[in-house]
């Protein structure tokens, strides 16, 4: 392992995503040896507990989300790096409490005083923590000091804006680390090299030769246990603005000169910088919304969204989305990107779909007398890996073709999770599948006068449709106006 050692204070040690994603993370990483001989992770939270009850969570949650087995490695070695100290983020004297553990941690060798500060708790706090920690004393430091931010990063520009300024006076923009996990995937990750790395793409990759693209992902889960957070934030704060909006920019930016993070942030940032605007006239133009309602999944029956625990009844917030975007560069201009996602949906599945552009002529045709086109299908999850669609001859027939699939995947657990990849970025201190702030501000820009449509436009429908459907028949109708379809997925 290059890292060197460190001290990891993680707000929000109790939550579900800690549980979930960044403690069983931890242990991917031990596991495969990259983690440094000496570290310390102390668990933040409200709760009273004490550092053998915690390790006890470690494990119920390692056992229950880790890519490996708990016996794989020997236990006590691994979960004696784990600490715990109750803290009330609105108390200062907390925050000093839990600055002398960490300096007692560091003085038993942990050594060169390498912090970083995880904020996996409500963002309401995200500011008003960075403040406390600097007032504790723990931002004076002989190593590197770095913050790592959960989504939402704000609800509109105005509110990022605040709390990035609240963030900047204690950390620098280099210092700053905002999660979307999305970057973290694989197959995300992958789509740079698929692009850069092979002559085969690159000079098909422009309006010339492709039709449209298309980019879903779907969940089959509804709102779960998060109402209070999503039926304020809906589908365009919870995955538009920053998931979907990343992978148009991994799709749609141009090489950067050199493999270099800033070098390739600021490629995403121009595309960003050229997304049409919408105002209300387009929203209702491009952008379709939809709200499930009661229907199966997985031949289970389940509630429409509106009778889902904590929704406010009538609520009018979207769990769908499906958009027609522009990227008005000479590279994408006159080329829809067509983008959804949504709870409740028939699969889970995240695929981005190239449509590559008709043949000008037709010689031969498919069994139904038509002539399909090629695709490229990057499958981001659940399974991961990629496929071209091209025509060749139908055995045994003259000018009849069929479609067939050229494909790659990658099997089994092989790939690291997305949070285990993101956290271990953070600690060698690489930012590049991190959002710099000048791209969280771009995406609220463009998402904002839609919210603002969503929320005040008398005329924007909004469609309700079946649970365990692909959406609401508006979609349909967003890509055949354009003489599209979306592509099957998943
Ligand atoms: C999160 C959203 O960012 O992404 C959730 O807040 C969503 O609503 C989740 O379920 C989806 O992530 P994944 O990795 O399961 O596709």
């Amino acid at each position: 392992s290059t890292l060197s050692p460190f001290t990891f204070v993680l707000f929000g040690a109790t939550g579900d995503l800690a549980k979930r994603k960044l403690l069983p993370a931890f242990f991917n990483l031990y596991h495969n040896g990259k983690l440094p001989p000496s570290f310390a992770v102390i668990g933040v939270a409200r709760r009273k507990l004490d550092d053998e009850s915690f390790r006890a969570a470690l494990e119920e949650a390692v056992r229950a989300h880790a890519r490996y087995q708990v016996h794989d490695i020997n236990w006590r070695d691994f979960a004696r790096h784990f600490y715990y100290c109750s803290v009330d983020v609105t108390q200062l004297a907390d925050f000093e409490r839990l600055y002398q553990r960490v300096r007692e941690l560091e003085e038993s060798g942990i050594g060169t005083g390498n912090r970083m500060f995880y904020l996996a708790m409500a963002p309401e706090r995200f500011g008003e923590t960075a403040h406390r920690l600097q007032a504790a004393g723990f931002t004076q430091t002989k190593g590197w000091k770095r913050l790592i931010i959960e989504k939402p990063f704000g609800e509109d520009y105005g509110s990022a804006q605040r709390l990035n300024e609240e963030v900047t006076q204690v950390f620098r923009e280099e210092e700053i680390f905002r999660i979307d996990h999305y970057l973290g995937k694989e197959m995300v990750q992958n789509i740079e090299v698929i692009r850069f790395a092979n002559s085969l793409f690159e000079p098909l990759w422009n309006n010339r030769c492709i039709a449209n693209v298309q980019i879903t992902s779907s969940e089959t889960v509804g709102v779960e246990e998060r109402a209070a957070y999503y039926d304020k934030a809906g589908a365009l704060r919870d995955m538009f603005q920053n998931h979907m909006l990343q992978m148009v920019t991994m799709i749609a930016m141009e090489p950067p000169s050199r493999l270099m993070t800033e070098a390739i942030r600021d490629e995403k940032v121009k595309v960003l910088q050229s997304l049409r605007p919408y105002g209300r006239a387009e929203v209702r133009q491009h952008i379709v919304r939809g709200q499930y309602g009661e229907g199966e999944i997985q031949g289970k029956a389940v509630p429409a969204y509106r009778d889902e625990p904590n929704v406010a009844p009538g609520s009018r917030t979207e769990t769908f989305i499906a958009a027609r975007l522009y990227i008005d560069n000479f590279r994408w201009a006159g080329v829809p990107f067509y983008v959804r996602t949504g709870k409740r949906m028939a699969a889970k599945a995240t695929e981005i779909v190239i449509q590559f552009r008709d043949m000008p002529r037709h010689l031969y045709f498919n069994q139904d007398g038509t002539l399909g086109p090629n695709l490229l299908v990057i499958r981001v999850q659940p399974q991961e890996g990629m496929y071209l669609q091209f025509n060749v001859k139908r055995p045994g027939t003259e000018g009849g073709v069929i479609p067939v699939a050229m494909e790659f995947s990658h099997s089994g657990s092989e790939s690291p999770e997305a949070y285990e990849r993101l956290l271990h970025d953070a600690l060698r201190g690489d930012s590049t599948f991190f959002t710099r702030w000048d791209e969280v501000a771009l995406a609220w820009k463009f998402v904002d006068p839609i919210a603002e449509a969503f929320a005040n436009d008398p005329d924007l429908p909004l469609a309700t449709y079946r649970a365990g459907s692909w959406g609401p028949e508006a979609a349909e109708a967003l890509t055949a106006a354009d003489g599209f379809r979306w592509w099957p997925i998943g």
